[in-house]
């Protein structure tokens, strides 16, 4: 018996040795991290930086590298990027997503901007908190990149280039010990760096430039900066320099059936107050004439059909939220809040992240 589990045990030790990956080497590979310069823009409150995650530019890259990269879904088809497009600001253009064999999501692709400075919840429904986390759930999830972590991670340990690029960023000294936790901290270290605040807005603020009488026109009436234009009430909830308050709201989208029952229920779904029930995530405006259509659904395809919604009043809920009311707007008022939020399309940030994909496959 014991000469059984001796072979056996030989032969599992042979078999490990042959699986266990020889690309790489990352012991040999030097590990000398470059900490990554990063700087909150004027008027930000400073991004929260964990501890135990210090930005790198060799997590940065690693980062990058694995946003772009099909190597985490399951038919290696998909990546991050698919569905986060740098072009259209981090968002894919789509109603709804589609994941691995054209499977659909259920709610559409939200920009990627500013995720950094989110620190009251992430996702529609502020189901995660820290970016760590959250990049482990789309590689999971069976709509999106429907992989396996085990999988994925032996993938990586076994590939030609990123043992020695996850040696790089954390010093591990093994292939072996490549993880989806290293995944996870690489991922939130690049998200870290797409901070989006060089818009013609953030010019004008900065007194760089000036804005068109109609974009003064919306900026006013977006603010309510004024009693000589009508009011929107959009700054409340849409407040700069993220152009979102972070918190939970209903916009009026859906007229309940009961008093809180929504087709989806959004943040009540995370909670378990049905006060919550259909309140999203206020979305940030940056970028926003780049990410349509719009809603966490993707239900609204133009800033037009958007305006309207809101002009309208939306529909009645007991958890309205008041500044949801029927607004006073003429044609001219409404193309004026329109010409203010292509204001906020950032071209610096644009150019900066284009090329973010290449070198990657
Ligand atoms: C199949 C499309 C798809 C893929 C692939 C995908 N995402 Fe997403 N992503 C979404 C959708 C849809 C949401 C919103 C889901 C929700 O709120 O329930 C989202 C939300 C997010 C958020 C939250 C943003 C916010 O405003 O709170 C982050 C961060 C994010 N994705 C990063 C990633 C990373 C990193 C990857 C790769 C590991 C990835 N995504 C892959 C579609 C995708
Ligand atoms: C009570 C807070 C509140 C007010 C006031 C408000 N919004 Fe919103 N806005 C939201 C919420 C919440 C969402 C997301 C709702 C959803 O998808 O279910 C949203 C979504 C949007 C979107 C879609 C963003 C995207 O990425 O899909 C646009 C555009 C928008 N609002 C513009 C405006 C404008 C313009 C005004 C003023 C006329 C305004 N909002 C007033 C809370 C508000």
């Amino acid at each position: 018996m014991r000469a059984v589990h001796l072979i056996i045990g030989i032969g599992l030790l042979i078999l490990t040795a042959c699986t266990e990956p020889d690309t790489g080497h990352p012991a040999q590979t030097p590990f000398s991290p470059q900490p990554y310069e990063h700087q909150d823009p004027p008027g930000f409150v400073p991004m929260l930086l964990p501890a135990d995650n210090p930005m790198t530019v060799e997590g940065v890259e690693l980062g990058r590298r694995l946003f772009f990269d099909p190597v985490l879904s399951a038919d290696n088809s998909i990546s991050c990027a698919s569905c986060h497009l740098p072009a259209l600001a981090f968002t894919d253009g789509k109603a709804q997503s589609n994941g691995v064999l054209g499977r659909r999501g259920m709610r559409s692709s939200p920009s990627l901007v500013n995720v950094g400075y989110y620190y009251k919840g992430l996702f529609w429904d502020g189901r995660v908190m820290t970016l760590e986390e959250q990049s482990l759930h789309p590689v999971a999830d069976s709509l999106e990149m429907a992989a396996s972590w085990p999988e994925i991670e032996q993938r990586l340990r076994s590939h030609s280039e990123y043992p020695a690029l996850f040696r790089r960023a954390f010093g591990i000294p093994k292939a072996g010990e490549i993880n989806r936790y290293w995944v996870g901290k690489a991922l939130a270290q690049y998200q870290r760096t797409l901070v989006s605040a060089d818009s013609k807005f953030d010019k004008k603020t900065r007194g760089e430039t000036t804005f068109t009488e109609m974009e003064q026109r919306g900026w006013t009436i977006f603010f309510d900066a004024s009693p000589s234009v009508p009011n929107s009430e959009c700054g409340h909830c849409h407040i700069d320099p993220l152009f979102t308050t972070l918190e939970f709201h209903n916009n009026g989208l859906d007229a309940p059936r009961d008093p809180f029952i929504f087709p989806d229920p959004g943040r009540g779904g995370v909670t378990g107050n049905r006060f919550d029930n259909g309140t999203f995530r206020v979305p940030t405006l940056r970028n926003i004439a780049l990410t349509a259509p719009y809603m966490h659904d993707g239900r609204f395809a133009t800033l037009e059909e958007v305006i309207d919604h809101y002009a309208s009043g939306g529909h009645y809920a007991d958890n309205l939220n008041p500044n949801i009311m029927e607004l006073n707007l003429d044609a001219r008022d409404k193309a004026a809040l329109i010409a203010f939020l292509h204001t906020l399309t950032d071209d610096t940030f644009l150019a900066k992240h284009a090329g973010d994909g290449e070198g990657v496959r």
